[in-house]
């Protein structure tokens, strides 16, 4: 029988890539190149599945490409707002992602963000390397102290609940979380964690404040400049989500006019283009959508990937669809 065939859109780990050359007619991409739109509807029209990842954008003019092959994106990657699911359920494509598997690395990225913003980590690093720190003294680059502090979490899915294990456990923070439906029991238990009515609620009330709600329509600039401006002038905005979230123009205002202590950004609008007022500000860490970006994690997620296309090539239940 004929081999199915796959055409995997970025380079993955080589571990996955093997297994994928010893189950399937896969095309790779051995040199890591952004593709087009044209080239992915190329890959519709001659593939069986396709799997991109987070950073291809798959809009209804492209999932509606004549002539399609491709039923299946696998997708690499547990978020998947750069594809159009409705259009894509429309042309009967099947859609899966990679949860579960990438927790703990992106909640230990957004702690990795929030003790950079809150120590001024960053800009630190940037005074050694540029030859101009005088050395020790009292008043220096003084900053915010992260272990009894109030971590607000907006959305409370996996991985902020994994963010808040770390925090409450390892750096005794009160845990204070937004969520439209209710959280489980046991893990507020656990964490002693406190509910908030709103989100405005949150952001009066909390030291550190890290977004954990998907991408898209619903979300786009839910931190927007009004919501900024409730947040204490001590805090620091925390985004591993998904840069559309924050309003960039309103968080730029915000931080150039000191209103908040500082930002940590994983993720931007526009990706990977980031706005040049983010890059002239002291006080916001940048760090290029990192979140996953362990060998063990992005193993596992292509492990994911290649598991939701075996049930689907041998007629099982697809263990991750999302659309
Ligand atoms: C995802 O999987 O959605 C992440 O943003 C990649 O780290």
């Amino acid at each position: 029988m004929n081999k199915a065939k796959v055409f995997i859109t970025r380079k993955w780990p080589a571990s996955v890539e093997e297994q994928l050359k010893a189950r399937y007619d896969v095309t790779l991409n051995e040199d890591d190149r952004a593709l087009t739109a044209n080239e992915f509807k190329k890959a519709l029209q001659d593939y069986d599945a396709v799997c991109p990842t987070v950073c291809d954008s798959f809009p209804s003019e492209v999932l509606k490409v004549e002539n399609k092959r491709c039923k299946i994106l696998g997708n690499f990657g547990v978020g998947y707002n750069h594809i159009d699911i409705a259009a894509a359920k429309a042309e009967n494509l099947i859609i899966t992602n990679t949860p579960g598997v990438l927790t703990e690395s992106t909640a230990d990225l957004a702690m990795t963000l929030l003790l950079m913003s809150a120590r001024r980590g960053a800009e630190g690093d940037r005074l050694v390397r540029s030859k101009q720190w005088q050395g020790w003294c009292p008043t220096q680059m003084m900053s915010s102290d992260v272990t009894s502090a109030t971590l607000g979490l907006i959305g409370f899915g996996r991985i902020a609940q994994a963010m808040a294990k770390k925090a409450h456990h390892g750096f005794g923070m009160k845990i204070i979380y937004y969520k439209p439906s209710p959280a489980e029991p046991s893990v507020i238990n656990e964490l002693k964690a406190s509910a908030c009515d709103s989100i405005e609620q949150l952001l009066q009330s909390a030291d550190f404040i890290s977004l954990h709600c998907p991408g898209g329509d619903s979300t786009r600039h839910l931190i927007n400049q009004p919501m900024l401006d409730l947040m204490k002038p001590t805090a620091h905005l925390i985004n591993t989500a998904r840069g559309d979230v924050v309003e960039t123009q309103a968080l730029i205002n915000t931080l150039k006019a000191k209103r908040i202590a500082g930002a940590g950004l994983d993720v931007y609008e526009d990706e990977p283009k980031v706005a040049e007022g983010l890059l002239q500000l002291d006080n916001v860490c940048l760090l290029p959508h990192l979140g996953s970006a362990t060998i063990a994690t992005r193993t596992a997620m292509g492990k994911k990937v290649l598991k939701n296309l075996d049930a689907f090539f041998n007629n099982q239940p697809i263990p991750d669809r999302v659309g």
